[in-house]
């Protein structure tokens, strides 16, 4: 898709970070956005800034690890729009350091239901009417943790992994369809999303080494996802972090632990 203009885009995850900019760099190129998320207030924020500049754009807050509250927006969302034309699959949340046996069930139960349902049932909900649009695009975010398994993230790289499994397979399915679907794999990025991790610790060493080692800004990665789109990417790397760590995967496919143990006991360890 080469133009946005009159184009309805959804965006999960629009009070914050890559979905706010998203939302802000979509609106200004003349399409018309729809941004969901869990936070009210937030979500609010991005309304109102981009109506202040004189785009379009609507909330709704809808928690993208309740299926109900998706398919309930979908009702809703349809009887007023009739159609979709680009979703983007952007909301996820993080638990921060900690090993797996050390996370509560309702904690794994939930950023599964967030980062892995919320992509799944956002999808099967906008799906058919993607289909029957003349051009239309999908784009489902990913992780560098959904290219490398790092150890104190299991979680979040199992639902990563999934979310690449699912949009590289789906892209399989659609491909004589008019849906081009872009996975997108951020690396470091200066966001609310390691401050929001269940586990978060001010000060703690892991903190403190994310604020070093997020080197691009959210609005830095909407404008990339944003230009892989108009280039039709279906893979879509940003930083250099995440192009080296890409690199590193394909030519040590087993062997990158040893590196990333290595990168993670110099740089994380307490
Ligand atoms: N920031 C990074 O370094 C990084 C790296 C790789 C991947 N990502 C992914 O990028 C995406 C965007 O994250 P971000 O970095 O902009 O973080 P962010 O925390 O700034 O924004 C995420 C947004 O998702 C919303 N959200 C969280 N749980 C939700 C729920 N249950 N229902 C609806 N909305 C919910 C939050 O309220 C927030 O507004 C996420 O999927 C994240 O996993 C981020």
């Amino acid at each position: 898709m080469k133009n946005f203009k009159d184009k309805k885009i959804i965006i999960t995850g629009g009070g914050s970070g890559m979905g706010r900019h998203l939302a802000y760099q979509l609106a200004a190129e003349g399409a018309e956005v729809f941004v969901t998320d869990i936070n009210a207030q937030t979500l609010k924020e991005t309304e109102q800034e981009i109506i202040s500049k004189g785009g379009k754009c609507k909330s709704y807050v809808v928690d993208s690890g309740s299926e109900q509250q998706i398919f309930d927006f979908k009702e809703k969302y349809l009887a007023e729009e009739k159609y979709v034309d680009v979703l983007f699959n952007n909301a996820g949340m993080a638990l921060g350091e900690i090993e797996l046996m050390d996370v509560k069930d309702d904690h794994l139960k939930k950023i599964i239901d967030v980062n892995m349902w919320g992509v799944i049932n956002f999808t099967r909900a906008f799906l058919p009417t993607l289909i029957s649009r003349p051009e239309a695009h999908l784009v489902n975010t990913s992780s560098v943790f959904g290219i490398i398994g790092v150890k104190t993230q299991v979680p979040y790289c199992t639902t990563k992994f999934a979310v690449r499994g699912f949009t590289e397979a789906l892209r399989m399915e659609l491909a004589d369809t008019n849906v081009i679907i872009s996975c997108v794999h951020p690396g470091g990025i200066k966001t609310n999303i390691v401050h929001n991790g269940i586990h978060y610790k001010d000060g703690s060493k892991s903190a403190d080494q994310f604020e070093k080692m997020a080197i691009t800004t959210a609005e830095d990665a909407a404008t990339i996802i944003i230009r892989g789109i108009k280039k039709g990417k279906e893979k879509i790397l940003i930083g250099i972090d995440a192009k080296l760590i890409d690199k590193i995967a394909r030519w040590f496919p087993v062997k990158y632990s040893v590196m990333v143990k290595w990168f993670h006991e110099r740089n994380f360890k307490k």
